[in-house]
C-alpha cells in the first residue's frame, strides 16, 4: 500500500484525528505569534498537516495558515477545521518532497512527525523544501522520531536506520521509516543556523513502548 493510501485510510477514522493541538506546537506558534505585530501578514505552513489540528491554531492566532499533505482525506478533516474557524483554507495536496510553493514565501514552517514517513533521503528532500520554502531569518520547527524510539529496529532493514514496520502494535505496519541518532541532527539540518534541539519521551503499553522524538528548531 503506498503511504497515501494508508493515510487515506487512518483519516477516516475519528481516533486518527486529534483535535487538540500538541502542547509542543503551541509552544512554537505561541513563541513567534511576536512577528504578528506590526506585520500585515505572516504567514504559516504546515508540512503534513493531517486532519488539520495545528493549521486551525495557527489560523486562529492570527497567522495567514497553509497546509500540505498527501492524504485527500486528511485534507478534507482539514478544510472542515478551518470552515469552522471561518478561516480561507489554503491546503494543497501535496508531497513534502515537492511542495508546490514558490522559493521564500513562508515565515514560519512546522512540520511535525512527517518527515520521517519514507527513506533518508525522503527526508532530506522534505527538509530541503521546508529550508527552500522559507524566507531568509525564517523558522522551522520539525519533530522527528530518535533512534530510541520503540519502532527503530522492528522490521525489514532497508538502509541504516530505516526499516519497513513489520510490528502491527502501531498503526504504522508497512510504512517505511527513517530515525535520526543524535549526531545526524546537526547534519541533516546543516543549511540552516541555530539549530536547537530537544528531546521528548513517553511510554504507552505499561511502560514497554518509548515513544521518543527529537523537537528540531532552526533557522534559515
Ligand atoms: C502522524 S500524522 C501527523 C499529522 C499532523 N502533523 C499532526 O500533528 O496532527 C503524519 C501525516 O503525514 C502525512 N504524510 C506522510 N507522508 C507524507 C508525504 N510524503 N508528504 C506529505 N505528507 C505526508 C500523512 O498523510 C499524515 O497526515
Amino acid at each position: 500500500m503506498d503511504i497515501a493510501t494508508h493515510w487515506n485510510h487512518l483519516h477516516n477514522e475519528p481516533r486518527f484525528r486529534p483535535i487538540y493541538p500538541s502542547d509542543h506546537a503551541v509552544r512554537f506558534m505561541m513563541a513567534n505569534r511576536g512577528m504578528l505585530e506590526g506585520s500585515t501578514q505572516v504567514r504559516f505552513l504546515d508540512i503534513g498537516l493531517g486532519a488539520g489540528r495545528h493549521v486551525k491554531l495557527a489560523a486562529e492566532l492570527g497567522f495567514a495558515a497553509f497546509g500540505v499533505d498527501i492524504s485527500f482525506s486528511g485534507l478534507t478533516h482539514a478544510r472542515q477545521r478551518l470552515l469552522e474557524a471561518h478561516d480561507p483554507s489554503r491546503l494543497a495536496l501535496s508531497s513534502f518532497r515537492a511542495l508546490p510553493f514558490p522559493d521564500q514565501c513562508f515565515e514560519l514552517v512546522m512540520s511535525f512527525g512527517v518527515f520521517y514517513y519514507g527513506t533518508a533521503e525522503d527526508m532530506q528532500k522534505g527538509i530541503a523544501e521546508a529550508h527552500r520554502v522559507l524566507t531568509p531569518k525564517g523558522k522551522l520547527f520539525a519533530v522527528l522520531r530518535t533512534t530510541q524510539d520503540f519502532r527503530h529496529g522492528k522490521g525489514e532493514y532497508i538502509a541504516p536506520n530505516t526499516f519497513r514496520l513489520t510490528i502491527s502494535k502501531t498503526n504504522e505496519l508497512g510504512t517505511v521509516q527513517h530515525f535520526l541518532a543524535i549526531h545526524d541532527v546537526p547534519d541533516y539540518f546543516r543549511a540552516f543556523r541555530n539549530v536547537v534541539f530537544e528531546k521528548t519521551e513517553t511510554t504507552t503499553g505499561q511502560r514497554t513502548q518509548l515513544h521518543s522524538d527529537w523537537l528540531i528548531t532552526a533557522e534559515k
